[in-house]
């Protein structure tokens, strides 16, 4: 597969509210094993695309820490600063592609486990269709609840639960940065095709692509990336 006509676009400029600070340090920078979480993913894409194709969108008041962990490793990735909101901090990142055509892929640097067959899945639905997101089946039951009583059940079988990376090409992105309504808050970019009444794919998910949410999930991070991540 050909992927130089691909950029990704490393969100790791989030504040970690529900996780919290450790060592004044957002959950994006915490160690597992010696290496950060950021590392574990930059590292897998790193194996499919080169410096030059990645943006890493960065936390504004922990930069110096951002610079060291790049001078660290020898990164010769972009860095740009993020926003208050997700979509904030994409937007930045994207503004940086001059280009009108190609692809872009979009990752949360708070799941690690990524690899490479997941990569191309995306990948591949992102070519045939413009916008491609991986996601995995609901194992539970879903409500909907409202001042703590139910008012409906969900369909199970039709809920999916949405991961990264999501890609999409460049020009259905600006589009969808030029009509959807930016003032509503959106916790992916699939949504704010959706809101323009843009198709967006889906295909498989991984289980153990899990993210880094609460401080909670870094015992089962760590113990998945001990067992599925492919150094
Ligand atoms: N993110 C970002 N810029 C923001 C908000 C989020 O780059 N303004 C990134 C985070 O760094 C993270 C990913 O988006 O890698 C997923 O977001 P989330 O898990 O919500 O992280 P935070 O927003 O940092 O956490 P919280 O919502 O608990 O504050
Ligand atoms: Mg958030």
């Amino acid at each position: 597969m050909s992927y130089n006509n691909f950029f990704l676009i490393l969100l790791a400029s989030g504040v970690g509210k529900r996780a919290g600070l450790k060592n004044n340090t957002p959950k994006q920078l915490w160690k597992i094993d010696h290496k950060q979480i950021l590392w574990y993913s930059l590292n897998i894409f790193r194996k499919i695309f080169s410096d030059e194709q990645i943006i890493i969108t960065y936390t504004k008041d922990f930069e110096k820490k951002f610079i060291h962990f790049l001078k660290k490793y020898n990164i010769k990735t972009k860095l740009v600063p993020g926003g208050d909101r997700r979509q904030d901090s994409v937007r930045n990142a994207f503004s940086l592609i001059e280009k009108n055509k190609g692809y872009v892929l979009i990752h949360d640097s708070a799941r690690p486990i990524i690899n490479r067959a997941l990569i191309e899945r995306v990948i591949s639905g992102t070519k045939k269709y413009g916008a491609c997101i991986p996601v995995i089946p609901v194992s539970d039951t879903v409500k909907i609840v409202e001042d703590n009583f139910v008012i409906q059940t969900l369909q199970r079988d039709k809920l999916g639960l949405v991961q990264t990376p999501q890609g999409f090409s460049i020009k259905l992105l600006k589009k969808a940065f030029e009509k959807a309504d930016f003032t509503k808050e959106y916790t992916d970019e699939a949504s704010l095709l959706e809101q323009i009444g843009e198709k967006v794919h889906t295909v498989q998910g991984e289980k153990y692509n899990l993210k880094l949410t609460f401080p909670e999930d870094l015992i089962i991070i760590k113990s998945f990336i001990r067992q599925y991540y492919e150094f």
